[in-house]
């Protein structure tokens, strides 16, 4: 009886003594990967109003980051919100496409830099009709709550391709910076393929093969009626944006590289930006399982994308693909020339 009352007192002392190293350790850890976070230095003028308030040590953003979540969740109190002085703000810069460049990649994990906040949905609008009619408050209204100093982002990929949005985007704000994120145009358009050919198949519903669509069956040339095909065409979309926004207020990452490496293209956004470079290889690690980076917030939350981002693409005759390559070459040095950045595209 004594011997199972020993055993029973050793068993739970074992729980509670396991239960204070383990959060001991947690905290230990917590606190040194907040202490590797220095000061904030000013985001400079170009990002926002003269008056900005005095910067908030980076420590205290990550901090109040919880209370952001809390807002999220509908958990916060209007006085908590005046109280932080938080506010929902238009964003500063956009990520306007490419689809299925990466957009998704980009924004979240540029939203690991404590001073950006993302605007998690794609609002949709400048370039949906509806929307826009419902006026630049409804806009605001979308966005997520934040500090003054911290800048909010959002992403549409619709606004690269949509004729209307640039003239939108320039009467809202003409110095706004803009984030375009391609591939390689031939593995865009495919992918772009696949992500319909999904929906489709979840509907139970037959699709075309993607040669047959991209190549036009009497003339055997590329189908630039084929929307995946035009959208990669990415020196046109862009000039119509060139007519209201000077070159340098556009920023292009390369989504290639943003798979294989994220951090040099992540470090260059935040230049971009005039941030301080506080993303770091800690913040991205690379899953093996996923095949892809993933996000590491802090010791305690980390994640993936969702599993629609990084599909299996379907095999595409190899003549079609160089049919491709060799249609888009022109229009990508094109690219280059205005953009200024090269590529080594086939
Ligand atoms: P695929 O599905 O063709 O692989 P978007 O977010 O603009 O729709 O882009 C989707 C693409 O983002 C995916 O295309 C994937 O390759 C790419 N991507 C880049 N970084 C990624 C990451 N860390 N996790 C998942 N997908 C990523």
């Amino acid at each position: 009886m004594l011997f199972k009352q020993q055993a029973l007192l050793r068993q739970k002392l074992f729980v509670l003594g396991s239960l204070a190293i383990g959060s001991l350790l947690y905290l230990v850890a917590r606190v040194g990967s907040l202490d590797r976070l220095q000061p904030i230095c000013p985001i400079e003028s170009r990002l926002g109003p003269p008056h900005l308030p005095e910067q908030i040590p980076l420590r205290t953003l990550q901090y109040k980051r919880g209370l952001l979540h809390e807002i999220r969740k509908g958990n916060a109190t209007k006085e908590q919100i005046r109280l932080h002085n938080l506010v929902q703000q238009l964003p500063r810069a956009i990520i306007i496409g490419v689809r299925k460049g990466g957009t998704r990649a980009l924004l979240e994990m540029l939203n690991l830099h404590p001073a950006v906040v993302k605007a998690s949905q794609e609002i949709h609008f400048f370039d949906n009709e509806q929307n826009y009619a419902r006026g630049i408050d409804w806009y605001r209204e979308k966005m997520p709550f934040s500090f003054p100093n911290q800048i909010t982002i959002e992403k549409s990929p619709a606004y690269f391709i949509t004729e209307e949005v640039p003239e939108r985007i320039f009467k809202m704000n003409s110095s706004i910076k803009l984030l375009i994120i391609v591939r390689e145009p031939t593995t865009r358009a495919v992918s772009d393929y696949t992500q319909v050919l999904e929906g489709k198949e979840r509907k139970n519903k037959t699709y075309h093969k993607f040669e047959k669509l991209a190549i036009d069956g009497n003339t055997c040339e590329v189908n630039i009626k084929y929307k995946a095909v035009r959208t990669s065409i990415y020196t046109k979309h862009l000039e119509r944006w060139l007519k209201y926004f000077p070159v340098e207020q556009f920023h292009i990452v390369d989504g290639d590289r943003l798979i294989t490496d994220p951090l040099p293209e992540l470090q260059l956004v935040e230049r971009f930006l005039n941030l301080p470079s506080r993303i770091s290889q800690y913040n991205l690690y690379f899953n093996a399982t996923r095949g892809f980076y993933c996000l590491r917030f802090n010791i305690v939350f980390n994640k993936c994308l969702a599993g629609s981002k990084g599909r299996i693409h379907p095999e595409v005759d190899p003549s079609v693909v160089a049919k491709l390559r060799k249609f888009f070459h022109p229009f990508n040095q094109k690219f280059y020339q205005i953009t200024g950045r090269t590529f080594n595209w086939p």
